[in-house]
């Protein structure tokens, strides 16, 4: 049966383009006041003014749900860790006690130190705890998000993470595309040599992964102490020619050269983007590479720090923002958060925030054409929000002001009214 979701003060559409939004494209929303949105078969059938959308031929016979608040794309999140078996919480005291992230991992800590209990945990129960987080950030108004392995670092562990994502979609609405991020440290056993690591990769688990269609993406680490950004762009090429798309984690402690490596390798998006600069950014724009930015990982781990987004949307790159959730820095799936950081921290204003949270991280995501929208024929992904006007998403943080969730046409969530 169809839905008439109707009564909605605001409705951000995002609509137009069928491409990521950059530049002033980004600020424009698709607003519609005193709105509707019609849904029928998971897909939307009307959206526009309540009048307009009540003239449809299925609006009569509809289920009608008065909203009477802010209507948006569900979120995309298209940066997640979220398969990980314990939080790390010795590391969170080493840094309350003022140790860095490289000092961190120098006593142990860090990507290695979830690696145990990872390769430890049943494949059943990584499945039943990532579908315990995925209501989370369905909670949050996320309809869809990418899920990285990179715990595991061993053929086996590896693809336990990326079949745990496969088994958790069937427990979870929530929309999951799986990325292998098997290079996302070097793990103890190569004693220190990445070289080895990654040819490791490269040859048994990139195939493997690919063959048994367990990842649509393939990431890797690039910085100092972890991978080079000639072995970036290598492993980002061979990756690709098993048909991953490949994405990047660059210049996120230092200028290291990860996103220009990312770029020639013709990577969907490059993450991160602390530290580029003008070079970075103009071979970001000159190969359609999406900038996607984490502020909540700044934000949690005290950087005074954040990424260049003026300069970015500046320069015609389109910019995506994402959680970055993972146990080490950054333990938040509310997408709203990270807008409220991009706004205070990154200088965005909420129209281009937005922008980057739904279009465009669904552009990330490769599903710009069908996910990140409210258009008629588009996937019925929507989040309603208890507010007045949509920059109140932006301008309160820290609480979860989403009410309603619907994923595929089918309310998933609904009732918080935190
Ligand atoms: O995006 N930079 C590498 N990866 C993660 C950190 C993951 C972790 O610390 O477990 C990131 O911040
Ligand atoms: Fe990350």
């Amino acid at each position: 049966m169809a839905i008439l979701f109707t009564g909605i003060k605001q409705l951000l559409t995002f609509a137009g383009d069928n491409a990521p939004r950059a530049g002033a494209a980004m600020r424009e929303t698709g607003l519609v006041t005193n709105a509707a949105v019609l849904v029928d078969g998971g897909i939307i059938a009307a959206a526009g003014p309540r009048a307009a959308v009540a003239r449809h031929r299925l609006a009569k016979k509809a289920r009608k749900i008065e909203v009477n608040g802010v209507c948006l794309p569900g979120f995309v999140d298209s940066h997640t860790h979220a398969v990980f078996a314990e939080p790390r919480l010795k590391d969170f005291s080493m840094r309350t006690a003022g140790a860095s992230y490289q000092e961190i991992k120098a006593a142990g800590g860090g990507i290695i130190s979830s690696i145990g209990a990872v390769r430890r945990q049943p494949l059943k129960a990584m499945a039943g705890q990532l579908a315990a987080r995925a209501a989370r950030f369905l909670d949050c108004g996320t309809t869809t998000a990418e899920v990285k392995s990179g715990y595991g670092l061993t053929l086996e562990s590896e693809l336990k993470m990326l079949r745990a994502v496969r088994a958790a979609a069937r427990l979870t609405p929530l929309e999951m595309l799986p990325t292998l991020l098997a290079a996302h440290s070097v793990p103890p056993e190569f004693n220190g040599d990445a070289q080895k690591y990654l040819d490791y990769v490269t040859a048994v688990i990139l195939p493997k992964a690919a063959a048994e269609k367990l990842a649509v993406f393939a990431d890797i680490f690039c910085e100092k102490g972890y991978f080079t950004p000639e072995q970036t762009t290598s492993y980002l090429k061979a990756a690709r020619r098993l048909g991953l798309l490949p994405k990047v984690h660059s210049e996120q402690l230092s200028n290291y050269g990860g996103t220009r490596a990312g770029a020639a390798a013709g990577a969907v998006s490059a993450d991160h983007a602390d530290h580029v600069y003008a070079g970075d950014i103009g071979a970001l724009r000159d190969a359609g590479t999406i900038a996607t930015l984490l502020p909540a990982s700044n934000f949690y781990l005290g950087l005074a720090k954040y990424p260049p987004a003026r300069e970015l949307i500046a320069e015609g790159v389109p910019v995506a923002l994402a959680t970055d959730f993972n146990p080490g820095t950054c333990p938040c799936w509310n997408m709203q958060f990270v807008l409220a950081a991009a706004c205070t921290h990154c200088a965005m204003t909420p129209e281009e925030a937005l922008c980057a949270a739904t279009v465009n991280g669904a552009w990330a995501l490769g599903i710009g054409d069908r996910a990140g929208s409210v258009a008629p024929g588009r996937q019925a992904d929507l989040a309603f929000f208890a507010a007045g006007d949509y920059r109140e998403l932006c301008y309160y943080f820290g609480a979860n002001q989403c009410v309603l969730t619907v994923k595929k046409g089918k309310i998933v969530q609904k009732g918080n009214t935190a």
